[in-house]
Formats: structure tokens, C-alpha cells, sequence
């Protein structure tokens, strides 16, 4: 097919989050495509890869009405066939914050997206804001590797009470789901802060800190305010640093963030 090609590459369980990027792709490209695979190789040994959601008529249904012209839907013995050896790893970045809870998840990331883009081939390639550190992570593989394509990062897309969208947010109970609203009223109350001219980070994370145990269903696994390239925490803020979280609640963990 002529014209730029754009690939959107997700997990299934599509929401408003995902229907954005093919969106944007389909108003940008000739041509869109849509992965939907649940990578085993970036969930740790505990985690949901057994229980991920995987609604495939309702995702198929959504794609086909969003216009996405191809849809892949691997099986996970086609992408690791027995005897499959090759990683992509991304370092340090990968370390902290979503790396301290989850090792190894940057590398089946890493690793799946590098293949998504030599098989596919496109033009650009579009992903979400709310998986900030997946944006980094991306970014440097795709200058590191001379991936020919462009990244193209999304707004994340939120509730109306500040939810970020996610396929886990189906694991909240109701009780559970009001709960998470906490995370989105910690970060913009350190931006209110950092708005009235706060420039102090860790002032910034007490406040994100407090808020977040005001919550008694949350808790944390980490708050930042660091650097969006390198990741590092950062002592004072400048424009552009990224103030992010993970929080447990109930069976979900959950992140968000924003860039100030
Ligand atoms: N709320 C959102 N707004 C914008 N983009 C999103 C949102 N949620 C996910 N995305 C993006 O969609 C792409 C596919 O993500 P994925 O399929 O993992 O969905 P997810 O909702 O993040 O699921 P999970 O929370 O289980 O990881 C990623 O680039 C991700 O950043
Ligand atoms: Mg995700």
C-alpha cells in the first residue's frame, strides 16, 4: 500500500486509550495496522499473564469501526518458537521505577516492539503518554537501533473523575474503582504546587505522597519526579519533568503520570 503506514501495537482489552492512537493514526496514515498480543516475555513470574483480559470479538469490533485496515493477533508459540534466543536490552533507563517492580518487563517490551517494527516495517509507530517510561524506553531503542519510523506519543486518555485508562482497570471493584481516583489527585496537586512556583522535587513527591496516603485501598510502590529522558530523580524541577507513580489497589497495579 502507498502512503505512510502506522502501526499501533497493543495488548487487546482495547479502551478509549487505545481507540485514540488508531484514531490518530488513521488521520495521519495511509494505512493503519493494529497488533493485539499479550506478551508472556514482559510479565514477571507472578504476574496476570494467565489472567489478562483477552475480549477478541469486542477488540475486533471496536478496530474494525475505528477503520484500522489490519489487525495481527500472533500466537505467542509463532513469536517464541522453541529455541528463540534474541533480547533487546535497553540499559539503566530500564532500572528504575517501573524496572524496580517489574525487572525484565523492559526487555520482552523492548524486545517485541523491535520485532513489531522489522516485520511491519512503518512509518511511525504510536504509543501512549500514560506508560511514560515505556515512551523513554522506545525512543532510545528506536535512535540506538536506527529504526527507521517515527514514535508518535498520545495523550493519555482519563475518566472523567482522572482515571487513566487501562486494560486493568477492569480488575477495580466499585469500591475499589473510586478509590483510584486518588492517583491522577496526587499528581495535580503537586502541579498545583509546582504551578504556584514549587521548584523542590522531593516537596513534590511529599505532596503526591500525602495525597496518596489519604487513600486507605492504595498503596505505593513508588513516586517520582524525575528527569523524562534519563529517568533520574531530580532535586530541583525544570520544565518537562516527569512526575509519575505506581500504586497497588486491590488486585490492580496501577500508573499514571504527568509531564509538568
Ligand atoms: N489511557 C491511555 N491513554 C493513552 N494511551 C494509552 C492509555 N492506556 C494505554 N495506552 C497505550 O496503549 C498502548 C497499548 O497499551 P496496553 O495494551 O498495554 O494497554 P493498557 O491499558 O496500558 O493495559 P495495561 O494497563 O494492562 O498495561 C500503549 O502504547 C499504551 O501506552
Ligand atoms: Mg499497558
Amino acid at each position: 500500500m502507498e502512503g505512510p503506514f502506522g502501526l499501533v501495537p497493543t495488548m487487546g482489552a482495547l479502551h478509549a486509550g487505545h481507540a485514540s492512537l488508531v484514531s490518530r493514526a488513521r488521520s495521519e496514515c495511509r494505512s493503519v495496522g493494529v497488533s493485539i498480543f499479550v506478551n508472556p516475555s514482559q510479565f514477571g513470574p507472578g504476574e496476570d499473564y494467565k489472567s489478562y483480559p483477552r475480549p477478541v470479538e469486542r477488540d475486533l469490533a471496536l478496530l474494525e469501526s475505528l477503520g484500522a485496515d489490519v489487525v495481527w493477533m500472533p500466537r505467542p508459540e509463532s513469536i517464541y518458537p522453541p529455541g528463540y534466543r534474541t533480547w533487546v536490552e535497553v540499559a539503566e533507563i530500564t532500572e528504575p521505577l517501573e524496572g524496580q517492580s517489574r525487572p525484565g518487563h523492559f526487555r520482552g517490551v523492548a524486545t517485541i516492539v523491535a520485532r513489531l517494527l522489522n516485520s511491519f516495517t512503518p512509518d511511525r509507530a504510536y504509543f501512549g503518554q500514560k506508560d511514560a517510561q515505556q515512551v523513554a524506553v522506545l525512543r532510545r531503542m528506536v535512535r540506538d537501533l536506527d529504526f527507521p519510523v517515527e514514535v508518535v506519543v498520545c495523550p493519555t486518555v482519563r475518566e472523567p473523575d482522572g482515571l487513566a485508562m487501562s486494560s486493568r482497570n477492569a480488575y477495580l471493584n466499585p469500591e475499589e474503582r473510586k478509590a483510584a481516583a486518588v492517583l491522577y489527585r496526587a499528581l495535580t496537586a503537586a502541579k498545583e504546587k509546582y504551578d504556584q512556583g514549587e521548584r523542590n522535587a522531593e516537596s513534590l513527591r511529599s505532596t503526591m505522597r500525602a495525597v496518596l496516603r489519604s487513600e486507605p485501598l492504595a498503596s505505593e510502590q513508588y513516586i517520582s519526579a524525575a528527569d523524562p529522558e534519563s529517568l533520574q530523580e531530580l532535586e530541583t524541577i525544570g520544565r518537562g519533568a516527569l512526575l509519575s507513580m505506581a500504586v497497588r489497589i486491590g488486585k490492580a497495579r496501577l500508573i499514571d503520570n504527568i509531564v509538568l
